[in-house]
């Protein structure tokens, strides 16, 4: 449905360019739900803004093939990314506050987005919103036209912003953090909902968190972003068994042991700091802070190679790890 290769993104800054995306390649399926996990600053809002033509000012973008349901993203002007944006692709952020407008009820929002996009009017946009409103098992859908963004709690507000997303039946809804501002509780309740209308509706997702956790809960596939490369993915079901990239390795050897879900699981941190992006050096990105590393690891340009099917790492000397974490 999604096909992303060789995504590059340099975003101009004072002190010179910043290179925030390097190569990545990328595929979402339908009724597939892909999370890209990584600590701050490893390029994964970037990544995603930069197929919803949302990239901030001055960013260059480029990329060998970016493929959305058949359609060559690079080749539409802003007015034809507007339409894909309302209508094929749904986001949601982090923080609905910044999605929604303040001054206008959350019925009026909804609406809005279907009648300019479909067409139709306010009394099929209406019907429309209950409906979606419903499907995100919104209590008390037909008062909550009538409250504003405020009037809603965080977790309620989140569960409209999906409704908002959905109003155009796209096919890929894109998440960024959608519950990061949450509590584990309600976090663990918007999941469900995403996950349930990813499965009841076919819809492909892309899942941006920085929370391990979130990864094994309620995605099927994984891709590792670090200073703005795939470092490792695959199912999650092999990559969290059997992680094989220092990074990913390290990540989920700091994490207790899970069955159930650890609460609040945020990335724990990895000793050293990441290279600066205006900057990046020769070999491995991750040298600096890999107890594997080697004098080729600094000197040898690294690409994404398979270990075992669709299960790629980009390292010159990957972790064989036996099956020792429960995570998937
Ligand atoms: N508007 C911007 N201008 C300059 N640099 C930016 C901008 N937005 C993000 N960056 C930089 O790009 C890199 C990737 O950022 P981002 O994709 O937001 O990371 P993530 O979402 O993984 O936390 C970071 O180094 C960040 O500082
Ligand atoms: S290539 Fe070398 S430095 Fe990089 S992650 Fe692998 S072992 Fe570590
Ligand atoms: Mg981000």
């Amino acid at each position: 449905m999604l096909t992303i290769q060789d995504l590059h993104v340099d975003l101009p800054t004072k002190a010179g360019l910043l290179h925030a995306v390097r190569g990545v390649d990328l595929e979402a399926a339908a009724g597939r739900t892909l999370a890209i996990v990584g600590e701050s600053g490893s390029g994964k809002s970037i990544t995603a803004l930069s197929v919803m033509g949302l990239l901030p000012r001055g960013a260059q973008r480029r990329a060998r093939r970016l493929i959305f349901e058949g359609t060559d993203l690079s080749g539409l002007s802003d007015r034809q990314m507007q339409d894909v944006r309302g209508r094929r692709i749904g986001m949601i952020f982090q923080d609905p506050t910044s999605s929604f407008n303040p001054s206008y009820t959350i019925g009026n929002q909804l609406e809005e987005v279907y009648m300019r996009h479909v067409g139709k009017g306010r009394r099929s946009a209406r019907d429309r919103a209950v409906e979606m409103l419903e499907q995100v098992h919104m209590p008390a859908p037909g008062e909550r036209l009538r409250q504003y963004p405020f009037e809603l709690s965080g977790g309620l507000r989140q569960r409209a912003m999906i409704a908002m997303a959905l109003m155009c039946d796209p096919s890929l809804i894109i998440a960024d953090e959608p519950t990061t501002a949450l509590d584990v509780t309600i976090q663990a309740q918007v999941l469900h909902v995403l996950r349930e209308l990813q499965q009841r509706r076919g819809i492909g997702v892309i899942l941006i968190t920085h929370d391990l956790g979130v990864v094994s809960a309620v995605a099927d596939d994984v891709a590792v972003m670090y200073c703005g490369e795939i470092v490792e993915r695959g199912e999650v079901a092999s990559v969290l068994a059997r992680p094989r990239h220092p990074y990913t390795n390290g990540l989920l050897a700091c994490l207790p042991l899970i069955g159930e879900r650890v609460a609040g699981s945020s990335l724990p941190t990895i000793p050293g700091y990441a290279p600066r992006l205006t900057a990046i050096p020769r070999g491995c990105v991750f040298a600096a802070r890999c107890d594997r590393q080697d004098r080729a690891c600094h000197e040898t340009a690294v690409t994404l190679a398979s270990v075992e099917g669709r299960h790629a790492v980009r390292c010159l000397r990957p972790v064989q790890s036996v099956e020792k974490y429960a995570h998937a």
